[in-house]
């Protein structure tokens, strides 16, 4: 059994190595690029690097290599996540300008006789700047915040910059860590993206985990979400099960005024198993679009069974909408449907079986109870009634993932994607989503659809990263 079997046709992983984190998502100059948190030398030595992806479509993406790597003293233990700021006019040649901000983390050696915690004392968080005219190639580094900038109240855990305009000034959130062991983020504003100055800090009501990770702004139709990676929730029956959680508060005014936010407003983006720290970005049309980290810090779950040489992936592009109830829908941008073959009507009790391991089902006016199920009983998605409950038949198709069961009062409709060795399930227009990695053996997708609905069909999907790796060189 081949491992080219678990490559994934229309998802960014990397050809060999650790992928985490999105980074510095942007359209420039009419090109999307994605650069994601990368180790090239995993499962050996921990140090990120920001590997860049190129896309025309969203769909079909090329690998163009390692972009920034750890060269100055102020990021010599990792190229950490940050994002991506297009500025109008702003380059040399009249035309736009990309700056990427990233936090350049430095960690001291480990020094039994200076007793350091690497919170308060042993490690360093830098923001940086660097630019790019053209996409391909990159500025040097500009230090423009150090730790000894940062208020008091926090420790040495500040990453992640965000960076947007708005009326008329640049502002950049930071996730933190305070002494009380709170997460915050913090807000800053700058009129030449180059010189910072706090503007306020954003707590919630009560604790709600002692870390925020990447954090990040949705701003749709007057509406601010702030986006937040929380450290340290306690797992319950029904949320946060997850080692660390990712989701968003729906503010009640613009987050440049916002001081406190109700943790109990608090919705996770994603239920599945693989999903962490994702970014969010304007497109040239206006979209808003979301890419999270498909994947897991969590030991007890493989996601390179057997030897595989690449860890992890991202998502596919999501458009961010506002539903009915005032929260966030996503959905898959509409260029993926570019590489669905002729569709395939799907009868309940009775499977259908393709040679691609790829595919967009579609089941829509679904009526009551039923399931989904794939390669027999590889994975079943069923829903109860009150539940959507994701179980395996099998720990090494599953890779460790034990079953789950996500709270659902109605089930309309139903979007699975199914790439290789990725799933990603859309419910209801996109309110409810649910992503997770597996390992099927099977060399043909078998799916049976045993629910009652209006319409169901699924489509085979075109490898569209087939090309993704032709020029690219490893490291
Ligand atoms: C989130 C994170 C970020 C950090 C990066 C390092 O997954 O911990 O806070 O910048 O990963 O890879």
């Amino acid at each position: 059994m081949s491992h080219d079997r678990y490559r994934l046709g229309f998802h960014i992983a990397p050809k060999a190595g650790w992928l985490n984190d999105p980074n510095g998502l942007c359209q420039f100059r009419g090109v999307y690029h994605a650069f994601f948190q990368f180790n090239p030398m995993w499962p050996q030595i921990d140090t990120k690097y920001w590997r860049h992806f190129a896309s025309l479509d969203l769909l079909h993406w090329k690998d163009c290599g390692t972009s920034l790597v750890t060269d100055i003293k102020e990021d010599r233990n990792g190229v950490y996540s940050g994002s991506a700021l297009v500025r109008k006019g702003a380059a040399s040649d009249g035309g736009d300008l990309m700056c990427l901000y990233y936090t350049g983390n430095v960690v001291y050696k480990d020094d039994p006789e200076a007793n350091m915690d690497f919170v308060h004392t042993g490690r360093e968080a830098n923001e940086i700047l660097v630019t790019s005219e053209d996409g391909e190639t990159f500025s040097e580094k500009h230090v423009l915040l150090r730790n000894s900038d940062y208020p008091n109240v926090c420790t040495l855990h500040v990453r992640d910059p965000k960076v947007w305009e708005q009326d008329g000034r640049l502002w950049m959130l930071l996730g933190a860590r305070d002494q009380n062991d709170q997460g915050m983020v913090l807000l800053y504003g700058s009129d030449d993206g180059v010189t910072w100055r706090i503007k306020s800090q954003v707590y919630s009501q009560n604790p709600f985990g002692y870390m925020w990770e990447c954090p990040n702004i949705v701003q749709i139709d007057g509406h601010d979400f702030l986006a937040v990676c929380p450290q340290g929730l306690p797992d319950e029956v029904d949320r946060w099960q997850n080692l660390w959680q990712a989701g968003y508060f729906p503010l009640e005014g613009s987050i440049l005024d916002t001081l406190l936010v109700d943790e109990g407003t608090f919705v996770e983006w994603d239920l599945g198993y693989d999903f962490y720290a994702p970014q969010v970005f304007v497109d040239e049309s206006g979209r808003t679009i979301l890419i999270g980290w498909m994947g897991t810090f969590e030991e007890n779950r493989t996601s390179s069974p057997d030897g595989l040489r690449w860890a992890h992936c991202l998502t596919v592009p999501r458009v961010l909408t506002i539903g009915a109830n005032g929260l966030l829908r996503q959905n898959p941008v509409s260029e993926i449907e570019a590489a669905r073959g002729e569709a395939i009507p799907l009868h309940a009790s009775r499977h259908i079986a393709i040679d691609e391991h790829r595919a967009d089902i579609v089941l829509t006016g679904i009526e009551g109870v039923g399931a989904l199920v794939l390669d027999d009983d590889a994975i079943e998605i069923a829903y109860t009634g009150k539940k959507l409950e994701i179980s395996f038949s099998d720990a090494k198709v599953s890779g460790g993932r034990i079953d789950r069961q996500v709270p659902l009062d109605h089930l309309d409709d139903l979007r699975v994607l199914v790439d290789t060795s990725a799933i990603e399930i859309y419910a209801n227009g996109g309110e409810t989503v649910f992503s997770t990695r597996w390992f099927p053996t099977a060399d043909m997708l078998k799916v049976e659809a045993g629910f009652r609905s209006e319409g169901a069909v699924m489509y085979p999907m075109e490898d569209a990263m087939a090309d993704a790796f032709v020029d690219s060189h490893d490291m």
